[in-house]
């Protein structure tokens, strides 16, 4: 079974046919052609499919995309504006807070959520609330510095 979507991806709107057991991860990267967000292990245990849906951060492997008629997706490639780094990812860069840089756009992602959910009180909390995004190169400490940095 398919069905048609339309949502709405960093500001532009999309419409597309999906079987109805794609997910959004699949459908960003593999329809929309938004490689940004990566797939790691597919199965909700690593979080770099992070993105925004309608302001909250999900596992994009875990989202049908078929369930997403109207949804709001922000990915990390619409974060920049204008040119301009998000301040988080200016945060990034300042920290050090990454090396192979693959969890990074799921990284920033659910940093963004865990600032706007207000999670930021301390380098525990952060570090608590960012715990589903995992880091093969062990750059934690630099990742919630930056998420620290940003939240200020
Ligand atoms: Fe989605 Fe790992 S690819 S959580």
């Amino acid at each position: 079974l398919s069905g048609r979507v339309s949502l709405v991806v960093n500001g532009e709107k999309h419409a597309a046919t999906v079987d109805n057991r794609t997910s959004l991860l699949d459908l960003l990267r593999e329809q929309l052609g938004l490689t940004g967000t990566k797939k790691g292990c597919d199965a909700g245990a690593c979080g770099a499919c992070t993105v925004l849906v309608d302001g909250l951060r999900v596992n994009a492997c875990l989202t049908l995309a078929v369930r997403l008629a109207g949804a709001e997706v922000t990915t990390i490639e619409g974060l920049a504006d204008d040119g301009q780094l998000h301040p988080l990812q200016q945060a990034f860069i300042d920290e050090d807070a990454f090396q192979c840089g693959y969890c990074t756009p799921g990284q920033i992602m659910s940093g963004i959520g865990c600032i706007r959910e207000g999670h930021t009180g301390s380098p525990e909390e952060i570090r608590e609330w960012m715990s589903g995004n995992i880091c093969r190169c062990g750059c934690y400490v630099q990742v919630v510095r930056a998420v620290e940095q940003s939240a200020r």
